[in-house]
Parts: structure tokens; C-alpha cells; sequence
């Protein structure tokens, strides 16, 4: 029986509260399908920061390589200044683990809601594959005469040939596991980001024609893609991008999927260790109230399951959630619907692990 052993990074706000229910319905999956695994939790976060002044001690990146995966709640603390724990805590893990992929689907379930007129379920199914190691999240550039009139302050999209490669070759893949209708689009911005994108297209030719024939290749420009993200969502299949490119166009897609209640994300390292997490944040103000929806962590759950092969314990939790959405307990996903349904966080998840063990 297979058994993995996974580091829980509970972090802020209502962080812990989400955390619970995804590590719930996970475990009755796999107790469904017969493995287990050992959870160990790592108080990382504002609090801990708050208290001891340190965010992540150094010995951390090392330890959290030993686990099978990484399942994350929320980092975000409305007493620590903005970037500091992002930075300190989520950019981190990312960078050190060496997760350069940020995996991103946008998938609208049965009776969730979306703001996009005259488009539904059947629209609305695609992924987003981020590149997740470099571009201006690598923090190369600097400031001076910081505080005068004349600052200057730059900042760097820097890009690799083997880091836009190794991306390339994921969102690939993606591709041709999905099956859908087999396309890869570029999202990028040829026409003003010359240098860059340049590598990022020739790259994608380059491994298309040599290594996918199979898959067909389309190009955007980025402020075009959130165009027909809204538009003509139903074009996309798989969406290949850069890191900044990706963090915006991954909240649009998480708002047409019904919003930040809803969407997860996986930061993968396909030859090491990957988190997963709901991309939403730690809305402090809902902090212990137990009604805050645990769907995105749960979905966060189900990605992490699918990552460690466990496909069909994965695609019982995605049932398991159409179900509960299905059987319209909420009349939505916000903590009003929650409350009007007389549901809580954990009342949701314990539906959803009844669902698993029977669906
Ligand atoms: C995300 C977030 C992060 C990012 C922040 C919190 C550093 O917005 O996961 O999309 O920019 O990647
Ligand atoms: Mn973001």
C-alpha cells in the first residue's frame, strides 16, 4: 500500500480552517482507494513571524524536500507589511524547491456562478500552465537615489533558454495528456517585449515541431488573451506563459470560474517536490468564524492526488464536489451563502467526505 508523507503549511488568516477540510477529503479518498498518509505541520506563517521575527528558518527549504508533497492553506497576515511573508514564505518554497511550473486550471463547475453572460460549464475548461522560476519574480534589478526626485528603479523580466524550455516541454505535455482538442497557445507579448518573447516563440516552434507534432500551436498576445479569456473562453485548451503574465491572468481565469472561493493551483517541480494550493488568500476577517468555503483547498487536494498518481482517488473528489454543487445546499460560494444555508466549512467538508466514500 502506498503511503506519503506530506508537509502541511496551514499559514494565515483562514488558512487553517480551508487546510482542514481539503486534508479531510483527501484522506477519506484515500482511504476509498487504498493508500494513506502521514501529514506534519509547520506553523509557518504571520503569527510565527509576529512572535520570533523570523519567517521561515533556514533549515526549512531542506526539510520540506523530504516530503511527497507539500499542501499549503493561505499565507497572509493583516499585521505584516505586504510581501514580507509572500516573499519570505510562498516565493520561497517556490524558488528553492524549484517549482517552475504554477499549474492553474479554470473550470467551471454545475451551478457555480460565473460573471461571463452566456457561457457555462461546457465553455469554460481550460489551463493555465505559468512559468514559475523566473521572468520579474527573480528579483534581479535594483534602486538609487531611492527617495529623491530622480530615483530610478528597475526591475527585470529575465528569461533562460532552459527555463523557458523546461516549462515549454510541461505545458506540452499537458497538451497531449488532456486530449481535448490538442492545442497549445503562447500567451506572450511579441510586439513590445522583443528579447523575450522572441526566445519564448522560437523555443515553442523549435520543441512543437521537433517533439509534438501532435500538437497544434496558436499564438497571443497577452492583453488580447484576457480579451478572449472573457469573450471566447471555449478557444482555449492549454495556455502556456510567462510568471507575471501568468499571476494576472490566472485571477481572471480564477474569476470566471466563479471566483477565488473556487480556484486551485500546484506549484510543481516534476522531478521533485510540489505545493499545492487555493489561490484565493487568508481573508483575515472571516479568521475562525468556520464559513469560509473550503472547495478551493479541496480541488488544491485533488490536484495534489493526481500529481502523486493517485488519478482515480483525484477524479472521486472531483465528482464528489460536482455532487455537493449539484445538490445546491448553497445557493452560492460566498460566506453569505454559506451562512443563509445554515452550512459551515466544516459542515461542507464533512458532505463532500460523505460524497468521496460513495460517489
Ligand atoms: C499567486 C500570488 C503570488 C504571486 C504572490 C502572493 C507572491 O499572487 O500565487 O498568484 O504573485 O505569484
Ligand atoms: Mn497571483
Amino acid at each position: 500500500m502506498a503511503k506519503y508523507n506530506i508537509a502541511l503549511l496551514p499559514g494565515d488568516g483562514t488558512g487553517p480552517e480551508v487546510l482542514r477540510e481539503g486534508v479531510k477529503i483527501a484522506q477519506a479518498a484515500a482511504q476509498r482507494f487504498g493508500f494513506s498518509f502521514d501529514t506534519t505541520e509547520y506553523d509557518f506563517g504571520g503569527e510565527r513571524f509576529l512572535r520570533t521575527g523570523e519567517v521561515l528558518p533556514d533549515s526549512a527549504t531542506d526539510e520540506l524536500k523530504k516530503y511527497d508533497a507539500i499542501f499549503l492553506g493561505a499565507i497572509g497576515h493583516p499585521d505584516v507589511k505586504p510581501g514580507i511573508l509572500e516573499k519570505g514564505i510562498l516565493l520561497r518554497v517556490r524558488f528553492e524547491l524549484d517549482q517552475y511550473i504554477n499549474l492553474r486550471p479554470v473550470k467551471l463547475y454545475p451551478n457555480v456562478d460565473t460573471p461571463l453572460k452566456n457561457k457555462g460549464p461546457a465553455d469554460i475548461d481550460f489551463v493555465v500552465v505559468r512559468e514559475n522560476s523566473e521572468d520579474m519574480y527573480t528579483g534581479l534589478g535594483g534602486v538609487m537615489r531611492k527617495g529623491t526626485p530622480y530615483e530610478v528603479a528597475v526591475q527585470e523580466m529575465v528569461y533562460t533558454r532552459n527555463g523557458v524550455d523546461r516549462c515549454l516541454r510541461y505545458a506540452f505535455e499537458t497538451a497531449r495528456k488532456r486530449n481535448k482538442t490538442k492545442t497549445l497557445l503562447l500567451c506572450g507579448k511579441t510586439n513590445v517585449l522583443t528579447y523575450v518573447f522572441d526566445l519564448w516563440e522560437r523555443a515553442f516552434h523549435e520543441m512543437g515541431a521537433r517533439d509534438f507534432p501532435d500538437i497544434k500551436r496558436e499564438y497571443a498576445h497577452v492583453d488580447a488573451t484576457t480579451m478572449w479569456m472573457v469573450k471566447n473562453p471555449e478557444w482555449f485548451d492549454v495556455i502556456v506563459t510567462g510568471n507575471m503574465f501568468g499571476d494576472i491572468i490566472t485571477d481572471l481565469g480564477a474569476m470566471i470560474q466563479g471566483g477565488m472561493g473556487i480556484a486551485a493551483g500546484g506549484n510543481i517541480n516534476p522531478a521533485g517536490v510540489s505545493m499545492f494550493e487555493p489561490i484565493g488568500g487568508s481573508a483575515p476577517k472571516y479568521t475562525g468564524k468556520n464559513v469560509i468555503n473550503p472547495l478551493a483547498c479541496i480541488f488544491a487536494g485533488q490536484m495534489m492526488l493526481a500529481h502523486l498518481g493517485e488519478e482515480k482517488a483525484a477524479d472521486c473528489i472531483e465528482k464528489a464536489c460536482v455532487k455537493f454543487l449539484e445538490s445546491k445546499v448553497l445557493p452560492g460560494l460566498s460566506v453569505k451563502d454559506i451562512e443563509d444555508a445554515g452550512m459551515s466549512t466544516t459542515k461542507i467538508g464533512d458532505r463532500i467526505a460523505e460524497y468521496v466514500a460513495t460517489v
